[in-house]
């Protein structure tokens, strides 16, 4: 399944991204962790060391190999370049599984020991001041966007991404990826400001979008938030001693995070499980091509000088089952 966490810059999305795998880790469950956010913080909060977490392969930096994987042998998308952040899977396609290996994940994707268990780390790359607002950055996300779109996932395997709340995850269908969004907001009105504005995007496309309150302290903090937020507020965090220890670089096993905080760790993996049972297929598959559709219009028919809603394959749904297409070529 499909996990994202996004909300203000500051609110812990990082932190409970990584608390989160690292609940998943020690069960030993298949993780596929992506780092999507303008700040990539997500590597060290999973424990690498600066260094080798700043030495992340970018995904958006590899986006022609991603693309000329994914689009293997479907005869309606022409070439890598007429391939857009939209463009959706079609008979031909090649999909990603959480646990298989690929050339998708042998070029960008880290281990990362963790728990007692293993996850996979990609990273879109990082993001400088002038990245924001040009194409460069958004093809950086998009790359994100194009790995999702050709993920088949199930049960009790996961992906997680952190994520930016900021509407650049609104010019395209990436907020509608995710079998659960958790929007990560502090007690403050900046934190509120943000659910609205992402419950407001969300509200036409069926987003299961719950918030999860972090450094509540007090009863003020937390009814603060019940009056905000309402029936959305699923569980709350208070200040973690756990995470700032963390934050001075002593690794320390999840086992020893306080228990309230660890309760809400679990609170989050039955949400998701709940929100799991919801997943429908024909609908994330008609989602995608809405936003190619779209984006196909408002932008890539003029960038790449083709009708790009014929890279549509009108027969094709995302699901489970779909036969994952191994090209001989590929197999030594
Ligand atoms: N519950 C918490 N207790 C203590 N410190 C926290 C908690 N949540 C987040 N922090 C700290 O707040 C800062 C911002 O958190 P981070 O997860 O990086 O936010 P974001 O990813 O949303 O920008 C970090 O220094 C982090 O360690
Ligand atoms: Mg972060």
């Amino acid at each position: 399944m499909k996990i994202a966490f996004v909300g203000k810059g500051g609110s812990g999305k990082t932190t409970l991204s990584a608390l989160f795998i690292r609940g998943l880790a020690a069960q030993d469950l298949p993780v596929l962790a992506v780092d999507a956010d303008i700040n990539q913080h997500l590597g060290v909060a999973l424990g690498m060391e600066e260094g080798d977490a700043a030495a992340l392969p970018a995904l958006g930096a590899k986006l022609p190999l991603i693309k000329d994987y994914l689009r293997g042998g479907n005869p309606r998308i022409t070439s890598a370049e007429a391939m857009i952040k939209t463009t959706p899977p079609g008979a031909g396609s090649r999909l990603l599984r959480i646990t298989e290996a690929n050339p998708v994940y042998d070029a960008c994707a880290r281990s990362v020991l963790l728990e007692g268990g293993s996850v996979r780390l990609l990273a879109t790359g990082p993001f400088t001041e002038s990245d924001l607002g040009v194409a460069c950055y958004h093809s950086k996300v998009g790359a994100v966007e194009l790995c999702l779109n050709h993920l088949v996932d199930g049960r009790d395997e996961f992906v997680v991404v952190d994520m930016t709340a900021g509407s650049d995850s609104f010019a395209s269908g990436m907020f509608t990826r995710f079998d659960m969004t958790f929007l990560v907001a502090e007690p403050t009105r900046k934190g509120v400001a943000v659910y609205r504005q992402y419950k407001e995007y969300a509200r036409d496309y069926d987003v299961t979008l719950r918030v999860v309150g972090n450094k509540v302290q007090t009863k003020d903090d937390l009814s603060f938030l019940r009056e905000e937020v309402g029936e959305d507020l699923m569980v709350t965090f208070g200040h973690s001693d756990w995470v700032r220890s963390m934050e001075k670089g002593r690794q320390r096993p999840l086992v020893e995070l306080e228990s309230a905080n660890q309760e809400a760790i679990r609170a989050l993996r039955g949400a998701a499980d709940e929100a799991y049972a919801r997943r429908d297929w024909q609908r994330y598959t008609r989602q995608m091509v809405h936003f190619h559709l779209r984006n196909a219009e408002s932008w890539g028919n003029a960038r790449t000088g083709a009708d790009l809603a014929a890279q549509v394959d009108p027969d094709f749904v995302l699901t489970e089952r779909t036969p994952v297409r191994v090209d001989p070529a590929q197999v030594t």
